[in-house]
């Protein structure tokens, strides 16, 4: 396996912004698989550093700052803390989690722009860039949104799109509006420094395309070679915003670095942050070492969006530097969906991990362990409630929780929990420890594949082989005639069990942590597993411990019912008002004529669904209006009531009726319509103006 079979490993997972909690999705995209890996690596005594941190610039964090009408520095503090906490709750294992805006990454940061500077690596330009004249402030990145020029997606970003991935500029994009003020941006002139990653093209063809198409992910090398089929654009590295990465010239005062310069540096700065606490020297796993061999292996766990970042630009600026080594793989997973939708923060279609914490105490693993066994590996997958209770119930609690449990207790039962040799080994016992033994060499292969589902259900199914094993040999009723034959059984599943606490340490650290206690045995490296002499002679079990226990259906049915509130709420949300149509002058607004109406008669229009005619008094006359409200008025409810009407609208045939004029109605975002009417009863024909 060659991916394993190197000493050192930097391992990174991608830098979440700090500007909200962390979801299933982040898990399941860039932080499970990084740490199954991390661990596993440790496991098999390789010498790693896993690194993370919270990207802490750029229009994510400022936005959100706005939003919550508090300072960018209040919402990296805030959010930092949450999602650390989070991550150290779920058991990821980070060697250290840092922050971008720590001094020592802006120092670093600065480093790397200034090397490329001085190298000539950057083409300076001068052009015209968005600017929202109502904020003064160029629009870049989030600020901007527009249609996707490539897959036609609505709200692509002005860097990404993130529905298909593709890096953008601002005037890429169809349609474009500020996300301040709504309104169409003007266009003016700026200076920006880019990268000319049209020029690394070659480079990147070779190194990417023709060296690792037979390492990457097909999602991830797919994606690849489309970009570098459309070709590269130089892409911008600074931007005009008042947070972020100073740009570290004298002439480019008040602009900061992009935040995707700054963010993939960050794994970088970590590292140095780490190898200060801990009296390591942090090039030996940054930095091309002299013999080509002792170079540190670089990983990057990421999600889909984060693709061409890690694929194309960050190893484009390393090439760049030169001094540095290049990622090895990039095991992007795809998106995950939440019952039959997107996962979406705005629209609060999540499962929150700091709720899911508060919800279900003590169960993090049991996330873990239907996260990786659903992990959007190579197409977006799903998590359903009702799929996470049947795998914690019916595999967790059935299989593993089960198994151990009744060798625990049986061995408490009937030798005072001692592990006993009676008989020798017979032909089943024999066939249980050889399949156990192919169990390892199997995880190994899939988790050095970055097949982490794969890897999941071969521990499961090791567990399985456990409860097979028991259940077809019961001891419980053999102990009635033959305990000798039950000291060897209940050896063997001991023995099991023992295997299953190695296995379990790369996917479930509390599980693996707990079945150690019981087995009162020390945590074991990777390379014991297999073994069927974990276990002594007479060695002294722990106490039992309880594993898991069900998920009930009032469990699940508090999510999804806490999923549909979050529905019923959002579409109570106001989402922002459309932006002003262009101005009209005074003259244009006086034209239209507007009364006072009042309805007299109501009938549906017969085979439509949305039309009624309406008879109203104008003040002017009586004439009929159709106005397409059927859906929300009943033609009972509404005569007598007074509404606003257009009287000077050129009349017109609708379903073979004259309409004389048109009701105005508000409109609110999800199409609910309701009338313009005056506060107090007032004389129709009254103007309206
Ligand atoms: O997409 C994101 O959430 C980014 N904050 C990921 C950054 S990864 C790295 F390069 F820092
Ligand atoms: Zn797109």
């Amino acid at each position: 396996m060659s991916n394993l079979s190197k000493k050192r490993y930097t391992i990174t997972s991608a830098l979440p912004y700090a500007n909200g909690p962390l979801h299933i999705g982040h898990l399941a995209g860039a932080y499970i698989p990084g740490d199954i890996f991390a661990r596993f690596l440790r496991l098999n005594n390789k010498d790693v550093v896993y690194v993370c941190g919270s990207d802490e610039h750029g229009a994510a964090i400022t936005i959100r700052a706005k939003k919550e009408g508090i300072t960018p520095r209040e919402i990296i503090d805030k959010y930092n803390k949450q999602i650390k906490e989070s991550f150290e709750e779920f058991g990821v294992s980070f060697d250290i989690y840092h922050r971008t805006s720590e001094p020592i990454h802006h120092e670093l940061s600065q480093e790397f722009f200034l090397n490329l500077n001085e190298k000539g690596e950057f083409v300076e330009k001068f052009s015209e860039q968005y600017y929202d004249e109502d904020f003064n402030q160029f629009l870049a990145d989030r600020y901007i949104t527009g249609t996707c020029p490539h897959c036609s997606s609505e709200g692509a970003y002005g860097d990404q799109c993130e529905k298909c991935g593709t890096s953008l500029s601002p005037t890429d994009l169809i349609n474009p509006k500020s996300t301040l003020s709504g309104k169409t941006p003007i266009l003016k002139e700026t200076k920006h420094w880019y990268l000319p990653l049209d020029k690394y093209q070659p480079w990147l063809e070779k190194w990417l395309i023709e060296g690792k198409k037979d390492v990457l992910k097909s999602n991830v090398f797919g994606q690849c070679s489309s970009w570098l089929k459309s070709g590269l654009q130089p892409r911008s590295m600074t931007r005009d915003l008042d947070w972020g990465v100073d740009v570290p010239l004298k002439e480019a005062e008040g602009k900061k670095l992009y935040v995707w310069l700054d963010a993939p540096i960050g794994y970088i700065s970590a590292t140095k942050q780490w190898a200060i606490d801990n009296n390591k020297n942090w090039e030996d796993y940054w930095k091309q070492q002299a013999n080509p061999a002792d170079n540190s292996t670089l990983i990057h766990f990421i999600g889909k969006d984060n693709i061409v970042f890690h694929c194309i630009t960050f190893p484009a600026i390393l090439h760049a530097h030169g001094e540095y080594i290049l990622p090895e793989n990039i095991p992007a997973n795809e998106f995950l969906n939440l019952e039959g939708d997107k996962l979406s923060t705005s629209r609060n279609h999540a499962v929150w991990l700091h709720e899911y914490l508060e919800e279900f105490p003590g169960k993090q693993d049991e996330l873990r362990y239907v996260l990786t066994s659903i992990l959007p590996e190579t197409s977006d997958s799903e998590f359903t409630w009702k799929d996470f209770q049947a795998r914690v119930n019916n595999e967790l609690v059935a299989i593993l929780g089960n198994f151990v449990n009744r060798v625990m207790v049986l061995s408490h039962k009937y030798f005072d929990g001692k592990v006993l040799m009676g008989t020798d080994h017979n032909a089943t016992d024999l066939a249980a420890l050889g399949e156990l033994a192919k169990f390892p060499e199997q995880i190994t292969q899939s988790i050095g594949n970055y097949r982490f589902r794969e890897a999941m259900s071969q521990f499961i199914n090791a567990a399985r082989l456990g409860n097979k094993y028991l259940a077809e040999e019961e001891p419980w009723k053999v102990i009635k005639e033959d305990p000798e034959r039950v000291k060897t059984v209940l050896n063997v599943a001991a023995e099991i069990v023992a295997n299953l606490a190695i296995l379990s340490q790369p996917f479930l650290p509390k599980t693996a942590m707990k079945l150690f206690e019981m087995l009162n045995l020390a945590p074991q490296a990777w390379q014991n597993a297999g073994r069927s002499d974990l276990l002594s002679e007479g060695h002294q079990l722990g106490a039992v411990q309880l594993l898991f226990d069900k998920i009930t259906d009032e469990q699940v049915e508090a999510q999804l019912s806490k999923l549909a509130e979050a529905k019923a709420n959002n579409a109570k949300v106001i989402t922002p008002a459309a932006p002003a149509k262009a101005n009209i002058t005074f003259d244009d607004f006086v034209k239209l004529d507007i009364r006072v109406g009042t309805i007299l008669e109501a009938e549906k229009v017969a085979k439509t669904k949305k039309l009624l005619k309406l008879k109203i008094d104008t003040g002017i006359d009586q004439r009929i209006v159709v106005s397409g409200i059927a859906e929300f008025f009943k033609p009972e409810d509404i005569v007598g009531k007074q509404v606003s009407i257009l009287v000077n609208l050129e009349p017109r045939e609708i379903k073979g009726i004259q309409s004389q004029g048109m009701i105005l109605m508000a409109e609110d975002n999800d199409g609910r319509l309701d009338f313009v009417s005056p506060h107090t009863s007032i004389v129709s024909g009254s103007t309206v103006r």
